[in-house]
């Protein structure tokens, strides 16, 4: 990798506007949004409900375009991305982790985890190949053929986060990935996200909760569609500093 690509952030937001009408009523959900996240940043997005964070996420993740401002991800403006061309982006580059998992209920943790792959077209033998070998690394070799209702909600989460890291993406986005998990799987899931920090991977969590932001180095809190705060390890981040 060419050290621009290195140096240039996974994620560039600029003065981004994502309105809703709603009864005829324009309301802004995000009012001026501008930040960068670097390779191998451990961020936590955080604020009180309604504050914008799902928005935010939607958008980072390409689930949604903003009203205004420019979006770009990993170098691609996505304004300028047809639909399908967005599909593959997400698919390509982007690993999702939901509060419920989102595991196809009829099939096995081997087939999850393989679905991604599918869609980016990796032929079945190598498919089989990377899905297992993705469900050893995180502690499920002895649960490969079994469905999630069949597996614990730590171990379904588990599952989740092999589908989202098994097309090598370039950022890991979780939206509250521990809503749904007692404490003891809440630790589990926390530890497997600093593990996964550490070996190098861009990691995007959406908490309400503070022990779980508490895990990541740099905190941005959501106020009334807006940044209130961008901080790390008690200091203040310059967000526009890679620019
Ligand atoms: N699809 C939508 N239609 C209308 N309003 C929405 C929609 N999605 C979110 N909003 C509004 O945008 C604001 C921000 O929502 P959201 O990003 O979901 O907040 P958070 O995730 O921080 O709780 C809220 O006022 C919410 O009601
Ligand atoms: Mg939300």
């Amino acid at each position: 990798m060419s050290h621009e690509a290195l140096s240039q952030p996974i994620i560039r937001m600029q003065d981004i506007i994502r309105e809703y009408v709603v009864g005829g009523e324009v309301m802004r959900a995000l009012n001026g949004v501008t930040l960068s996240i670097l390779r191998n940043e451990f961020v936590a997005i955080m604020g009180p409900s309604g504050s914008g964070k799902s928005t935010t996420m939607n958008i980072m993740g390409c689930l949604d375009r903003p009203t205004a401002g420019d979006y770009q991800i990993d170098g691609n403006s996505v304004s300028a991305l047809q639909e399908d061309e967005l599909a593959q982006l997400r698919n390509m580059k982007i690993g999702f982790i939901f509060q419920n998992f989102n595991l196809l209920a009829r099939t096995t943790a081997l087939e999850n985890v393989e679905l991604p792959m599918m869609y980016a077209g990796v032929p079945p033998k190598e498919r089989r190949e990377r899905a297992t070998e993705a469900l050893i690394r995180i502690g499920l070799q002895d649960r490969l053929h079994n469905r999630p209702n069949e597996l614990s909600g730590g171990q379904q989460q588990r599952v989740s986060i092999a589908r989202a890291l098994v097309n090598r993406p370039v950022l890991l986005l979780a939206d509250e990935p521990t809503g749904a998990l007692d404490t003891r799987n809440t630790a589990e899931i926390l530890a497997l996200f600093e593990d996964l920090h550490a070996q190098g991977n861009t990691v995007v969590i959406v908490t309400h909760e503070n022990e779980v932001g508490a895990h990541a180095k740099r905190i941005i809190r959501f106020r009334d569609g807006c940044i209130e705060s961008d901080t790390a390890n008690g200091a203040m981040v310059m967000t526009h500093a890679t620019d």
